[in-house]
């Protein structure tokens, strides 16, 4: 297990965050996430960062947490390839956990790949439950599995 430093993300983290996405399958445009990082409401929107705690510093992971009345959704997880299954995903979770019971929200959901057993097993970890099924979702056909959990959330 590695203990990363956890902090809020600004718009100076962009690059590290483009860089962990190019090799985690996510496809938001760079557009989008500069825009989100310069609204910096933590309300709204919240991107948290897992940091090497070596002197460069450097991008590990992120998480963000969006807003749907008194839901918190769980909008993107990704931990760079090279520094997975080491506990880094997992200690995001809980950080966005602890965002999320401050923003007085009671429940966290999130949409995930059918395909994606690993994540799903994260998920599991943390309690989510599959609720629905959004078929046909992603850009390619596949199925969203939506998922739900009560905050804080708790490891099984
Ligand atoms: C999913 C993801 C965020 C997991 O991050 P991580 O830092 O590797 O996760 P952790 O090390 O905290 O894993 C905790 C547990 O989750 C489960 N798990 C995580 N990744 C797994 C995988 N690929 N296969 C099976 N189980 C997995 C395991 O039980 C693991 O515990 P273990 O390593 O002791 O067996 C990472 O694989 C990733 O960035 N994937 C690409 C992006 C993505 O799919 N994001 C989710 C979109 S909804």
């Amino acid at each position: 297990m590695y203990l990363p430093e956890i902090d809020f993300l600004n718009l100076n983290n962009l690059p590290e965050i483009l860089r962990i996405n190019a090799n985690s399958g996510c496809s938001w445009s760079e557009d989008i996430i500069r825009e989100d990082l310069k609204k910096n409401s933590q309300n709204e929107i919240t991107y948290i960062g897992a940091f090497a705690t070596s002197t460069e510093a450097s991008l590990l992971g992120y998480a963000v947490l969006g807003r749907e009345k008194r839901f918190g959704l769980l909008m993107a997880l990704a931990v760079d390839k090279n520094f997975r299954r080491i506990g880094i995903g997992t200690q995001l979770l809980m950080a966005v956990s602890d965002c999320a019971t401050y923003l007085n929200m009671k429940r966290l959901k999130l949409k995930v790949r059918k395909s994606n057993s690993g994540a799903i097993a994260l998920y599991k970890h943390f309690s989510f439950m599959n609720e629905n099924i959004r078929q046909g979702y992603y850009s390619n056909g596949e199925d969203a599995i939506i998922m739900g959990a009560a905050l804080p959330l708790k490891v099984i």
